[in-house]
């Protein structure tokens, strides 16, 4: 099996976590537990997950010039990604601010830095994403290179994997040239006006379509008839932080390894759970040995 080759257009954030047994309301302050600084963001996220997971990874993004973009870099680095490319930008790097309930619920607010200066995709940049096999991305740089990375792998024969999130809107431009989609319930009302009750509404959009339903599994659907619920894969829950992208991140491999794409989902969901056992983002993706052990083929 020849190894898959991903490459990841999109954000890196430090994760400022705070744990407490509730979630504040606004205007209330509650009495927290524990604190972790740690390295996240949706796309380095979903880098050091496919890595783990048996890929080789380039990721593509931009961090700041304060000691938060020393620390992620040295991070994503160590954990085998390739930031060759990554981007500095004199400033503040992206920043997570994260708090987890006892449930492992989180709340988080995302403020972009150097995020927000990613446009603009270099001819060195464009070919690390016409040289992968799968292309990653998200919603937390600017949409314009989400769009322009896309539309680069879709001419050049590279499958596209878009994670929309957060939630915002997506030009028509970078959905014509997504081949899957992975989104949560959220992000599919944000899409379509439709959640769980109708999930096909992904399906004018895109071709494949992933709703990710948490504790409740996901569901897979695509133009060719198949519409499939895949279920949760059982742990103790500790933070759901990431499991998102350790979803997205596995899907991305095992297709780009050649397992059809129902079987893909069901081993991302394995991930995803395995990425829940843990508190932190970047700290708690699984890796392939953790993901097989929870892998429940259909
Ligand atoms: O998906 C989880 C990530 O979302 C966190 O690591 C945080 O940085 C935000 O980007």
């Amino acid at each position: 099996m020849r190894q898959t080759r991903v490459v990841v257009v999109g954000s890196a954030n430090m994760d400022l976590v705070a744990t407490a047994a509730t979630l504040p309301r606004p205007g209330e302050t509650v009495l927290g537990t524990d604190f972790v600084t740690v390295p996240g963001g949706k796309g380095a996220n979903q880098a050091v997950a496919a890595v783990r997971a048996g890929a080789a990874c380039t990721f593509l993004g931009a961090i700041g010039s304060d000691s938060f973009g020393v620390t992620l870099r040295a991070r994503i680095t160590a954990a085998g990604v390739d930031t060759g490319q990554l981007r500095v930008v004199y400033g503040t790097s992206g920043v997570a601010l994260v708090m987890v309930n006892a449930d492992g619920e989180n709340l988080i607010t995302v403020t972009p830095g150097a995020n927000g200066s990613f446009t603009g995709l270099t001819p060195e940049e464009l070919a690390a994403v016409r040289d992968a096999d799968v292309l990653v991305t998200q919603l937390e740089v600017p949409v314009e290179t989400v769009t322009e990375a896309a539309v680069a792998a879709r001419a050049a024969g590279t499958r596209v994997i878009l994670n929309a999130a957060p939630a915002r809107p997506v030009p028509a431009e970078l959905l014509d040239a997504v081949d899957v989609l992975v989104v949560n319930e959220t992000e599919a009302q944000a899409l379509t006006g439709h959640g769980r009750e109708d999930p096909h509404a992904l399906l004018a959009l895109v071709p494949r379509a992933v709703l990710t339903l948490g504790g409740e599994g996901a569901w897979y659907g695509d133009r060719d008839g198949t519409a499939v619920h895949v279920p949760a894969v059982r742990v103790e829950v500790v933070d759901s932080t990431a499991a998102g992208d350790a979803f997205t991140a596995a899907l991305a491999v095992a297709w780009g390894e050649g397992r059809d794409l129902l079987d893909a989902v069901r081993w991302a969901a394995a991930a995803g759970a395995a990425c829940c056992r843990r508190l932190g983002a970047s700290v708690a993706l699984p890796r392939r040995h953790e993901i097989d052990e929870l892998y429940a083929p259909a």
